[in-house]
């Protein structure tokens, strides 16, 4: 039996059946990163990260039964209207009713409802961001809201956001990590810490210099990717490195997570950095080989480590599956580092953009 599926939730059990609710979600910034899967979405090493807040998703549900709806589809398991930025969106709209089609287990009365979605981005889509993990956590936490509009409150709010965390991460690993705020670990890690491949875990023992911790992000190159994530998690498959790969990962996330827990600055960078020229170069030897880098990417990088060196300061970079750059820096270090991004980094951004960022406290529940 797949986890929560109810098959009581039916719309007929309900106490109401109609509502709205909204999720603001952020996008989280991975430290060792999730790259490789298998089975239904779960993660081939455990991945640890940083939540932002500047870079988020806004997503109101809509709901009511089908046959009240002007707008319904009978043809389709799932009924559903979606709009990305107040304009119809038909390509998303196809990923996300697939989405909802699979979790008919869990929430059988989909089956009975009309949605209408309505999804905002504070980034621009063509940035360059990934915006699956806001999306996806945004989405997920609005339908565990509509259950309990429509069922009442069940479950304890550990439990909610565990089965929210779950729900995203099934459609979009990456979007498990959005559900909690500050530091986040998914996937197996050593015994020292509880945590699940099925949803990400907060890491509850933070070292207080994490809790705004900068992350300038330099849009490098704006546009689409042109190798998606799930198509280079797949790549792993084949890849000759992979094994070598996910024990890396392992290790990676222990010292990762006891880094985060002392402060230890400069095993923090250590291996934030390694992360992500391992992932860039597992792209690279991927078969086929993708570079998502671009040369001003490796000169953004260049200059921030000699940057590092030349004033001492404890800033690092690390890169998800595209070119931009997220610059990260204790939040005290501040004054002496925007200079250094406006000078020496923005010119090396498209159009000179940066969004500044900060880790903070997760999705929050919006009126
Ligand atoms: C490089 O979560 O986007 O950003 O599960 O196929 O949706 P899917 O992939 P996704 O992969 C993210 C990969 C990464 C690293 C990370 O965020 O851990």
């Amino acid at each position: 039996m797949i986890r929560y599926s109810n098959p009581s939730l039916k719309l007929e059990n309900a106490r109401q059946n109609s509502g709205k609710v909204a999720w603001r979600s952020p996008s989280n910034i991975a430290l060792v990163k999730y790259w490789g899967k298998y089975g239904l979405q779960l993660p081939r090493n455990p991945s640890v990260s940083l939540t932002l807040s500047a870079s988020y998703t806004e997503t109101t549900l809509a709901f009511l039964p089908r046959q009240q709806a002007s707008k319904a589809r009978f043809d389709k398991k799932i009924s559903l209207e979606f709009y990305f930025e107040d304009q119809p969106a038909p390509a998303f709209e196809a990923k996300i009713e697939k989405f909802l089609e699979s979790l008919l287990p869990i929430f059988p009365f989909l089956a009975d409802l009309h949605l209408e979605i309505f999804s905002h981005n504070s980034f621009p889509h063509s940035a360059g961001i990934a915006s699956s993990a806001s999306s996806m956590a945004a989405l997920a936490l609005c339908l565990c809201s509509m259950e309990e509009v429509l069922f009442g409150t069940t479950l304890t709010q550990d439990d909610f956001y565990q089965k929210a965390s779950f729900l995203a991460r099934l459609g979009s690993g990456s979007a498990a990590r959005s559900i909690h705020g500050r530091a986040v670990i998914w996937g197996k890690t050593s015994k020292q810490w509880e945590t699940s491949e099925e949803w990400g875990v907060p890491f509850e023992a933070l070292h207080p210099i994490f809790e705004d911790y900068q992350d300038t992000i330099l849009l490098i190159h704006e546009g689409e990717k042109s190798v998606s994530s799930r198509a280079g998690h797949a790549l792993m498959n084949q890849n000759p490195f992979s094994a070598i790969r996910y024990e890396q990962a392992h290790k990676h996330a222990v010292l990762m997570l006891e880094a985060l827990q002392s402060g230890d600055l400069e095993k923090f960078i250590d291996i934030t950095e390694k992360e992500a020229f391992v992932l860039h170069a597992l792209m690279m030897v991927s078969e086929p080989s993708f570079v998502l880098m671009k040369p001003n990417t490796l000169r953004a990088i260049e200059a921030i480590q000699f940057f590092r060196q030349q004033t001492q300061i404890p800033i690092c970079f690390t890169l998800d599956a595209g070119p931009n750059v997220h610059i990260l820096y204790p939040k005290s270090y501040q004054e002496r580092v925007l200079p250094f991004i406006k000078s020496e980094l923005a010119p090396l951004a498209h159009h000179s953009k940066y969004i500044l960022d900060q880790v903070s406290e997760g999705s929050i529940a919006l009126d």
